[in-house]
């Protein structure tokens, strides 16, 4: 059976057959191409001895779908460079739905930033809550593991416009962080330091 050209994400646009790839890699995907959104129920083995799902479960399904993301913008091997601090607000339990959902915020060289939002279902109290909010950032990578550059990110709302302004910030504090760059190269953040 040969493969589908219908792409499974709905936001994917198809090419048109005058436009290649390559094309596509330089004017650069919109926010939307790169949704993603995960739903899990909460079984027993999640979970800790009070019930609430483990920490450690949930940061691997917000990788997963981070890194879902992170591959339909960039349509290349994206691997985990960073994951900044990741604060859990409210427990979610054993037979609750986990709902991540998760879009790239910005592109930078080779790099960029997926921003993931976590909700618990509760479908027999017909409750939906805020659980947490992350960041991780993504790397493309080439067959030998070398970081490639990736395609523009068009933001087109005024949401995603914000998210794309706040994400150079977030990056310089995290290359800050990380001793890749010094305060004097961190042009967004700098005057907030000094
Ligand atoms: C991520 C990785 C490819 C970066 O390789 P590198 O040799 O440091 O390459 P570079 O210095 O060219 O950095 C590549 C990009 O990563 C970014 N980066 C690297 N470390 C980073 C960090 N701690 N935080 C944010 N961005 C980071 C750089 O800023 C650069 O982005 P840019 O090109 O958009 O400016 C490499 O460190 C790696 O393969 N790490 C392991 C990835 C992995 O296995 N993940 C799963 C973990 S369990």
């Amino acid at each position: 059976m040969s493969d589908t050209p219908v792409p499974p994400n709905p936001n994917t646009q198809v090419l048109q057959h005058s436009q290649s790839p390559t094309v596509q890699q330089r004017n650069g995907k919109t926010v939307s191409q790169s949704h993603c959104e995960m739903s899990e129920i909460v079984l027993p083995n999640d979970t800790n001895s009070l019930g609430n799902m483990m920490g450690g479960r949930l940061l691997h399904l917000m990788d997963i779908c981070a890194a879902i993301s992170a591959q339909r913008h960039t349509n290349r091997v994206c691997v985990t460079a960073a994951v900044d601090s990741v604060k859990f607000h409210a427990p979610i339990k054993e037979g609750e739905i986990v709902v991540i959902k998760s879009q790239v915020n910005r592109t930078f060289r080779t790099s960029m930033e997926v921003e993931l939002n976590v909700w618990a279902e509760n479908p027999l109290a017909q409750t939906y809550r805020k659980c947490n909010q992350a960041f991780y950032t993504f790397v493309a990578v080439d067959e030998h593991d070398r970081p490639i550059p990736v395609p523009p990110i068009i933001p087109e709302t005024d949401e995603q416009r914000e998210r794309f302004e706040n994400a150079a910030k977030r990056r310089e504090l995290r290359l800050l962080l990380a001793g890749r760059i010094s305060l004097n190269d961190a042009q967004h953040i700098r005057d907030e330091f000094i």
